[in-house]
């Protein structure tokens, strides 16, 4: 899987302020110390996340304090988050929170129906991921 376009939830809080957007794919060099809180953004691919982002972990685990997870999938299924959570809270790192919803499919048989999730992420979806950041946020600072 190469780098792409963001996709719809990433998009939607793009220029947003606080809030610095970055393509892990592109470019792995990035200086983290005046970040409080970083989150990492995926579809999901053969049940995984992107492994670009357990790359950058493993590469950036020391500077890494209280990360967030984003993901979209075809099935909406809630556990895709449990191992990735897990692998960084090995890594000495707190997880706060995981966000998902699903993301329009056309992988495989599912293609040739003409996809699933068709209209995901909607209105819905990005309204409930600002929600989630705003408490996110709110919750860091008491
Ligand atoms: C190669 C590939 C594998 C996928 N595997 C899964 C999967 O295991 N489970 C699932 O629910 N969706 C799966 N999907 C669907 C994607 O998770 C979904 O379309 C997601 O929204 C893609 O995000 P993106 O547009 O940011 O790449 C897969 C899609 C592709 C292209």
């Amino acid at each position: 899987m190469s780098s792409q376009e963001y996709g719809e939830l990433v998009k939607s809080i793009s220029g947003a302020d606080g809030i610095s957007l970055y393509d892990i794919c592109e470019n792995d060099e990035i200086d983290l110390s005046e970040y409080e809180i970083i989150g990492f953004a995926s579809g999901i691919y053969k049940g995984k996340f992107h492994p670009g982002i357990t790359r950058f972990i493993e590469k950036h685990s020391g500077e890494l304090k209280n990360v967030f997870l984003v993901y979209t999938s075809g099935s909406g299924a809630l556990s895709y988050g449990k191992k990735l959570r897990e692998h960084i809270v090995k890594e000495g790192i707190n997880v706060l929170d995981v966000f998902s919803c699903r993301g329009y499919d056309t992988y495989g048989i599912f293609g040739f129906f003409g996809g699933i999730a068709k209209r995901h992420p909607n209105k819905e979806d990005i309204s409930r991921f600002s929600a989630f950041l705003d408490k996110l946020v709110a919750d860091r600072r008491g």
